[in-house]
């Protein structure tokens, strides 16, 4: 692999940082929107390969889409209006991309077969399958029916109460989509609270989308107004900056815009309880999302924290950053009830745990989570991103807080979610990137040779 980036210990980070749109609400408002009667408008769309997958889904389904650069017009042709795909549709590395078409699609009187990268291929896509098959649409798998490619018939569609084994915000929102298609009522019970983007979004449009603690209602048929929305920053690429901030000595940065939904932010009462000093201020409601600018502050050495299961949904994709944290926190910081996280775009507790391991950490891994004992001098090493972004980036905020020269590779995967992540992370820390010979980068943020 050529893509890898070569990373030192960090001088303080200062100054503001912005991060990329929201992963999850650009999936959904490309996909609410090309169900919509009409154009709508999304500002700040993440162009990044995941939602792009989806962008790219959503016309071969036939809806027109232009990108002027500063909106992304969509003109959806209402709830019948999609056309069969004439060819198979590549979901890329993106699990929401796959598990919400299989929904939307299993509403369609149409065939269409949806695939994606090795990692997606492995990924389990029997949690859609059964609820929807169970609603009356015909779905076939690898694997007994379990891993992509899936071909899907849909059409025909009938409501259910269905109690969903994981809380996944993918399979509700697979669910919901297809409710939407259904005659009668749809109930969808989940054993946590996941994130609720698609339960505010829905609503907004005019379905009939109701929340119940854990469970929502959703009535099909009707219409769905066309959305105009500006898309927040995504919290789950704020965390790498947060996480940074509070290991490197001196820190103090500003976070601007960024996502705040309580199912979302769990890391910022974990890190709380930690002793970082997190700020969140000027909040605000932006397309009915809650909104606000996050102040970090270096405060020394950080306590271990015990995350109990209940906490897990709502901090699902921070995991490999928090066992950076862990890294640097006295004491035994301990996650169980994550067993979910050995589905994400790579085996998370095995690829962390493997990973911070090579830098001297002390990890014991265990089926639903791990145990980090802390605090650890980390040591630059030779590192592996397993194709996984948020690994990579997880251990390149590592590397900043390491003893000597840290080697990330497999670093391109960063741009599923955040491209532009390293030239950012390095303007906070006043550092500049250069190319190096194939395909590498070089990026130095020791002490001696800071400007
Ligand atoms: C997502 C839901 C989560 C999350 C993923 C994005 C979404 O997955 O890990 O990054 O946009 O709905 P699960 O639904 O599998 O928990």
């Amino acid at each position: 692999m050529t893509d890898s980036i070569k990373l030192s210990r960090s001088g303080p980070l200062r100054g503001e940082v912005t991060p990329p749109p929201d992963k999850s609400i650009s999936h959904r408002a490309l996909i609410f929107a090309s169900i919509a009667s009409g154009r709508s408008i999304i500002r700040n769309l993440l162009r990044a390969d995941d939602p792009l997958r989806t962008l790219g889904a959503v016309r071969a389904l036939g809806i027109e889409v232009r990108d002027s650069g500063d909106a992304v017009e969509v003109y959806g042709e209402g709830l019948h209006g999609l056309k069969e795909p004439e060819d198979v549709i590549d979901c890329g590395n993106s699990g929401t991309t796959m598990r919400m078409l299989a929904g939307l699609l299993s509403g369609q009187p149409f065939f269409s077969v949806l695939t994606g990268d090795d990692s997606l291929r492995r990924r389990p896509m029997n949690r859609v399958i059964e609820p929807l098959g169970m609603m009356g649409a015909t779905l076939y798998a690898r694997a007994e029916g379990t891993l992509a490619p899936l071909a899907v018939k849909g059409g025909g569609l009938e409501g259910i109460d269905y109690r969903s084994p994981v809380a996944s915000a993918q399979v509700k929102s697979a669910v919901i989509l297809a409710a939407l298609y259904a005659s009668g009522e749809t109930v969808l019970r989940e054993p946590g609270k996941s994130r609720d983007h698609t339960e505010r979004m829905l609503p907004a449009m005019g379905a009939s989308v109701r929340v119940e603690g854990l469970n929502v209602r959703v009535e099909g048929g009707g219409e769905l107004r066309p959305l105009e929305v500006t898309i927040p920053g995504d919290f789950s690429s704020a965390a790498f900056f947060m996480a940074a901030a509070a290991v490197v000595e001196g820190s103090e940065i500003m976070i601007r815009n960024v996502g705040i939904n309580p199912t979302r932010t769990g890391l910022l009462g974990v890190m709380r309880r930690m002793g970082a000093d997190v700020e969140v201020l000027n909040e605000r409601d932006v397309s009915g999302e809650p909104v606000g600018d996050i102040l970090c502050r270096y405060t020394g050495r950080l306590a271990a924290a015990e995350i109990s299961p209940e906490e897990v949904p709502a901090m699902i994709d921070e995991f490999p950053v928090l066992c950076v944290l862990a890294c640097r926190a006295e004491g035994t910081t301990t996650v169980r009830g994550a067993a979910e996280l050995r589905v994400k775009e790579s085996d998370r507790i095995a690829a962390m745990a493997a990973e911070l391991r090579r830098m001297g950490a002390e990890v014991t891994e265990h089926p639903d989570g791990v145990e980090i004992s802390g605090p650890v001098d980390l040591s630059g090493a030779l590192l592996d991103a397993h194709d996984d972004h948020r690994v990579a980036m997880a251990l390149s905020v590592a590397a900043l807080a390491a003893e000597g020269e840290t080697t990330v590779r497999g670093v391109s995967a960063v741009d599923i979610s955040f491209p532009g992540f390293y030239e950012r992370m390095l303007e906070l820390t006043k550092r500049t990137m250069r190319a190096g010979p194939g395909g590498s980068a070089d990026v130095r943020c020791g002490g001696k040779d800071r400007p």
